[in-house]
């Protein structure tokens, strides 16, 4: 695991957009898992910045999103699917036939499940997944104790997790209480690992994931078994990894080429 101190949200979105970009310039035609929430928003704003730049190109690109609400069509304001299309895929040229989203209006839930799993097999695995983390550890929407080794299926949310999501709905809305996510065994099988993580309210989770036994309990832990995770955090995010230091000073002294 390789953590990564940044001074502020905004530094540490900025290299999380270096990383994506030099993967792409290796592999134009790389396979990206994408996360939602408020964490990935400068990222995505700094994506499409480099995009009108013309600093990257997303034409050979596909992405797989990690989790939608179950029972919100694909147009509501609060789905993932909506999030993913206004805050990203509507500034960029990805070709609509290359990006996927779980879709939480499907009646046969398992079947969708079983068919998301072959087409990221199809597109020869995920090269780069992107993720943030919840308070409570999870990743995706894999609320603690989720088997370490699940694959893309429904899952209930824990009340936290409700909380901490319901501002993104309408005060008459009601946020659904199930939802798709791809599992934390699916997660695991891609090439590198990304997970963003800012502000004190994740500081106790990034402690356990980082620094704390691997445990069900907090599902992100699992990605101390990860050959390439990277996890960049602001200062707030890092208030309680006993070894900061040594994490700061390690990255410090990396030569360039190794940074990104
Ligand atoms: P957030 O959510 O980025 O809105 O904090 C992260 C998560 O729940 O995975």
């Amino acid at each position: 695991m390789e953590v990564i101190i940044q001074p502020d949200p905004g530094s540490g979105s900025v290299l999380a957009a270096q990383i994506i970009s030099n993967l792409l310039k290796r592999k134009p035609n790389a396979v990206l898992g994408l996360a939602t929430g408020n964490t990935p928003l400068r990222l995505y704003k700094e994506l499409i910045d480099m995009y009108k730049r013309g600093e990257i190109d997303f034409s050979r690109v596909t992405t797989f999103n990690l989790d939608e609400y179950v029972g919100l069509p694909c147009d509501h304001p609060a789905s993932y699917n909506y999030f993913m299309y206004e805050n990203f895929f509507k500034h960029v040229n990805i070709p609509k036939n290359q990006i996927h989203i779980p879709d939480g209006a499907v009646e046969d839930i398992p079947a969708f499940c079983l068919a998301y799993e072959q087409a990221i097999k199809d597109a020869g695995g995920i090269d780069l997944q992107l993720l943030g983390i919840g308070r409570d550890g999870h990743i995706g929407f894999n609320e603690p104790v989720s088997s370490l080794s699940s694959r893309t299926r429904i899952k209930t949310l824990m009340e936290q997790t409700l909380k901490d999501n319901e501002t993104f709905f309408e005060r008459e809305d009601h946020i659904p209480h199930h939802v798709i996510t791809m599992g934390i065994g699916t997660v695991m099988e891609s090439g590198s690992i990304l997970l963003l993580a800012f502000g004190t309210g994740k500081a106790h989770s990034i402690a356990q994931t980082v620094e704390g036994p691997l445990t069900a309990m907090v599902p992100a832990s699992i990605l101390q078994l990860h050959p390439h995770a990277k996890i960049i955090l602001d200062k707030d995010a890092a208030t309680h990894l006993s070894r900061a230091a040594y994490y700061q000073t390690t990255y410090d002294g990396k030569p360039d080429w190794q940074k990104f």
